[in-house]
């Protein structure tokens, strides 16, 4: 689909816990077309410049009219977002990046972590099948009453404080969880743990990688990743996760 940039209109924006929020942004010709696992580049100022922050789409309306999107403010940029009214103007850029790949599965396994959870619920929402769903935090918890909507839900925490104690593969463990198509997003350690997971079980992964990247729109090379595919001049095809991604499959990719 075409790539648009374009102004939204917040419509609500609420905190969902410590640092965490939930925006929803009116523009339909992005919303109409957006796919689970794709993201926005969304515009903020710094300073005096103005630079676009890579952030995932968490859910499209029924309607498909608005976007929503949940992140966790980690400088004056997000801070920037966050801060922002209901009925102000945005500036984004959108769809970017693939997505997940849809493909018919009858079990999957949706694992997110950190700000890596919020991509899993629009793809919770449009897979089919028998749907488990593995959430890891540190500490509190945001977004687990909506994902009961589509799944069961299996809780990891750092501290401990809810579910398994550790991260999403103790809790899978825990759970006896061996089988099904795997989704993930989450930090690079994750999804280490999780391709590693995979091919102990023989199981299809998809990763998305978005926590890799920068500026989102393929000119700062920071979120480049070695990819297996090889080119006609070497052995290492490198791959820029904002572009080429941030899905991958498991098996495509070095981490
Ligand atoms: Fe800048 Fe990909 S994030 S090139």
């Amino acid at each position: 689909a075409e790539i648009k940039k374009t102004k939204a209109v917040i419509m609500e924006n609420e905190l969902l816990c410590d640092g965490i929020y939930s925006i929803w942004l009116k523009e339909e010709s992005i919303a109409k077309v957006a796919k689970p696992g794709q993201f926005l580049s969304i515009y903020c100022k710094e300073g005096s410049r103005l630079l676009p922050r890579p952030i995932s789409i968490c859910e499209i309306d029924d309607e498909k009219t608005m976007l929503r999107i949940v992140f966790r403010v980690a400088g004056a940029g997000t801070n920037e977002i966050a801060e922002a009214k209901k009925m102000d103007e945005i500036e984004i850029m959108g769809p970017l990046g693939n997505g997940f790949f849809l493909e018919n599965t009858s079990n999957s396994i949706l694992i997110g972590g950190g700000i890596g959870i919020p991509p899993m619920l629009e793809l919770a929402k449009n897979l089919p099948g028998k749907k488990q769903i593995v959430l890891g935090y540190r500490s509190e918890t945001f977004l687990v009453d909506e994902f009961k909507l589509y799944g069961e839900v299996i809780i990891a925490t750092e501290d401990g404080s809810i579910g398994t104690k550790g991260n999403v593969i103790d809790a899978m463990r825990e759970h006896g969880i061996t089988d099904g198509m795997i989704f993930a997003c989450g930090p690079t350690p994750m999804l280490r743990g999780v391709k590693s997971f995979a091919s102990e079980h023989n199981l299809v992964a998809q990763l998305s990688m978005e926590e890799r990247m920068a500026c989102g729109i393929g000119a700062c090379l920071a979120c480049v990743c070695k990819s297996k595919d090889k080119d006609h001049h070497s052995n290492v095809n490198n791959k820029r996760v904002c572009k080429d991604g941030p899905v991958f499959y498991a098996d495509e990719i070095e981490l």
